[in-house]
């Protein structure tokens, strides 16, 4: 029998700048170790401002220069109950967003996690992700380096904590 996947949801505001990137960095690191079948991954937004957009250009932009990855193709979505149900690990960009997360149907039932909390340097962990809405390339930049660190511990720790094998 096939075991069902390990579901996987990052959440900022807008679903537009930083939880595109997150997705697409930690899809990154789970098909490099070979886990693809293992994992379904999403991302949203607390808000509705950007439904049924793209990502902002800031990001398509850094993970096409640093990582060649086309990110283009993803839509941003808003977080609701269903997510809160569905998903194993609900993963927050900054505090702000898990509070209003907190706030919906079911919040009290769900994995819901932030992101830099996997920060292995204590100067930075528990800290929001910035938020580079509006900002320029080297906020982007910012945004590309930690959420690509807190992937890869996260996945650590996911992994360990689902029995996956190293
Ligand atoms: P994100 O950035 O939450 O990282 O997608 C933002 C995008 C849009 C807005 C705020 C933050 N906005 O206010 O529309």
């Amino acid at each position: 029998m096939n075991k069902p996947p390990i579901r996987v949801l990052f959440f900022c505001l807008g679903n537009i700048c930083r939880s595109p990137l997150a997705e697409a960095l930690f899809r990154h690191h789970v098909r490099q170790r070979g886990l693809a079948d293992e994992f379904e991954i999403a991302s949203a937004g607390t808000s509705g401002y950007h439904v049924g957009e793209p990502p902002d250009p800031g990001s398509v932009r850094v993970a096409r220069e640093r990582l060649q990855l086309d990110i283009s193709d993803q839509r941003a979505q808003q977080l609701d109950p269903s997510h809160l149900r569905d998903y194993d690990y609900l993963v927050a960009m900054d505090r702000s967003n898990l509070r209003n997360a907190e706030q919906l149907d079911g919040a009290s039932e769900a994995a819901l996690l932030l992101f830099r909390d996997f920060e292995s340097n204590p100067e930075t962990r528990g800290a929001d992700v910035p938020d580079p809405w509006g900002g320029g390339p080297s906020h982007f930049e910012d945004v590309y380096d930690i959420v690509d660190r807190c992937a890869e511990a996260f996945l650590d720790y996911v992994s360990q904590r689902e029995g996956i094998d190293p």
